[in-house]
Parts: structure tokens; sequence; C-alpha cells
């Protein structure tokens, strides 16, 4: 099968055949079709420690091809999407247990599309157990920085879902898309300093997808006392914002419950009615796949670049 592949450390990763993975008994044998990027596949590549070879991405949505004798929930033929971190999926093929905790699956519904699904996983799970973390629930006073990525642009549809209300910070171009998303006030962090900007502010619980630990420190001014703030790049220091009565958490989003078939489902429903949508920022070739890794790494996406898959 052709996959984007690293073999050497340093590599970018190069497009070529390779073999394709066999299911053993709880295997599913997935045909991929789309494949979602997120910042994770480029920090796995560019991570010393990672095993090699390796194939890129973890987000996907296919057919599955194959099943092991053992495995009850899916059939050759049927449409699914999820997580499959030990295979990669910048590829044709890739493989996922049926059950397992750090890798969810679901079965794609008809009406959602390949590339809306294989958007979903990663971002939007990571979003749901972040607003799940913040508590937001109707007028909840909301802070989001990076509100028109991956994660933040569903972030901020969730949280809109649920009647927050929402201060979204994005690049001053993108002030149109954030308020279609649900942003009430716009902070452009291009032009002014969302910290200072909101100094005295009282908002309630804060996702930060984008500060380092001494940014995020930046926002103890904006929060009030008893608030939330979720950094989702390990950059909260907890006892810090802790002696501030400030509830910190560096979130991992494998570790959250929301990191699951159920999760996978909910968002499901979201896409479903109408309540959540994946703003796709492009769709790439496999042969432009390294290519669209380096688009991400370059910070700059807005929403979701999906990599197709013959
Ligand atoms: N811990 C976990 O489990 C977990 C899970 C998922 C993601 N993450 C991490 O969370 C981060 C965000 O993920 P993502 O998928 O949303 O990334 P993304 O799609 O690359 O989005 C990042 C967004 O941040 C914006 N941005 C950059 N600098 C900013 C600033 N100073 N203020 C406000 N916005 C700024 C960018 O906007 P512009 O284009 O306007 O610059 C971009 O839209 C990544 O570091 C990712 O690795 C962690």
């Amino acid at each position: 099968m052709k996959a984007a592949v690293v073999e050497h450390r340093g590599q970018s990763g190069t497009v070529k055949e390779v073999a394709a993975p066999q299911p053993g008994p709880h295997d599913v044998l997935v045909r991929v079709v789309a494949a979602g990027v997120n910042p994770i596949d480029w920090k796995r590549r560019d991570r010393p420690e990672s095993p090699l070879p390796l194939v890129l991405g973890q987000d996907f949505a296919g057919i599955v091809s194959d099943v092991g004798d053992r495995v009850t929930k899916y059939r050759k033929g049927e449409r699914i999407f999820g997580i499959s971190r030990e295979h990669g999926t910048y590829a044709q093929y890739t493989l996922v247990p049926e059950d397992d905790r750090a890798q969810p699956i679901a079965k794609i519904p008809d009406d959602v599309g390949d590339a809306d699904a294989a958007a979903l996983p990663t971002a939007g799970l990571t979003a749901l157990g972040a607003i799940e973390t913040l508590s937001v629930s109707k007028g909840t006073p909301l802070l989001v920085l990076g509100a028109t990525g991956g994660v933040g642009s569903y972030a901020v549809q969730i949280a809109r879902d649920r009647g927050a209300q929402i201060v979204g910070s994005a690049r001053s171009s993108n002030e149109s898309l954030a308020r279609s998303l649900g942003v009430d006030k716009f902070v452009a962090y291009d032009k002014e300093d969302a910290a200072e900007r909101l100094r005295g502010s009282d908002i309630e619980a804060a996702l930060d997808l984008v500060d380092d630990s001494d940014g995020i420190k930046r926002l103890a001014g904006v929060i009030r006392e008893g608030g939330r703030i979720v950094s989702t790049i390990g950059a909260a220091d907890v006892g810090w914002f802790a002696t501030r009565k400030i509830a910190a958490t560096n979130l991992y989003a494998v570790d959250t419950p929301q990191w699951s078939h159920a999760g996978l489902r909910t968002l499901l429903e979201l896409v479903e009615q109408g309540r959540i949508r994946t703003m796709i920022a492009g769709e790439r070739p496999l042969a432009e796949a390294v290519d669209a890794l380096e688009e991400s790494k370059s910070g700059s996406v807005d929403g979701k670049l999906v990599i197709t898959i013959d």
C-alpha cells in the first residue's frame, strides 16, 4: 500500500510503498478514504523518541475491508472513523482494535461525509473533553484562545450550543469566521494583547490552546476567583494558579472520558443535528500529505486540513 512514512530520524516523511497491516483476531482493517491532519502528527514525527518507521497520522474515515474472527461490532463494507495511533492513517490502509480505550472508533452515519468524519476525532474529542472539564453551561463566560483552529473551532461551537458567553481570540483576518462559529466578543491576537484587553473581565472558564507557561499566567488577571483554566499544551502551572484560586488543568485528551466511542457518538449527534460543523481548510491528495503536515506546523490553518486517499 502507499503510505506517508518516516524511516529515519529528522526526515519529514515520504510517500512510498510499504506492507499493509494484517488484522489479528480482534482487529479491524480499514481502507482509508480520508485522514484528518492534527498538530500531534508532526509533533510525534519530530519527537526523538518516536519509534521508526512511523506511518504519519492518527485520524481517519474509511471502509472496513477485513475483520479478525473475534470482531463482532463491525462488518466488511461499513464506513467507520476514529483514531488509529499505532498504524498511522496517511495511508491506504490502517488497522485498529475493535475495542481499545486509546483508539476509539465508530460507524459513520450516511449523512456525514468522509472528510467531515476524518476531521472530527482528535480535535473534536479534545474540544469536548475541555468543555466538560471547564463545566461550561448556559451563561458561562468562557474565553477561548485559538478560537479558529482545529480544537478551537469545535470548542467554540460546542460551548455556543450550551449557551456560553464566548470571548475568542484569533488573527484579525479571522474575526468574521470566529463570530460565525459563536464568538460574541473578539480579540485579534495580532493587534492586541488578550490579557491586556480583557484585564478586569469576569471570565469563569478559559481554554488556552496556544500560550506557553509564562503567557498563560497572564490570564490570571482576567479569570474570576473560583474560575477554571485548561491548557492543551501542558503549559499550566497548576500550583501557581491554585494560589490565585483558579483551578488549572493540563488536559491530555486521551485521558478524558470523552476520548471514547461514546465521545465520537456525541460528536456525530452534534453534527447530524446541525449544532456543530466542520470547517474544512483544504483537502490534499496523499502525495501532498507531508506538505499538509508542514502547513499544520506553520500554525496558520483555519479549521481542519484533510488528506484524501484513493
Ligand atoms: N493535550 C492534548 O490532548 C491535545 C489534543 C489536541 C490538541 N492539542 C494541542 O493543542 C494545540 C491546538 O491544537 P489545534 O488542533 O487547535 O491546532 P491548530 O489547528 O494548529 O490551531 C491553532 C490555532 O491557534 C491560533 N493561534 C496561534 N497563535 C495564537 C495566539 N497567540 N492567540 C490566539 N490564537 C493563536 C492559530 O491561528 P492563526 O492561524 O490565526 O495564527 C490557529 O488557528 C496544539 O498545540 C495541539 O498539539 C493537545
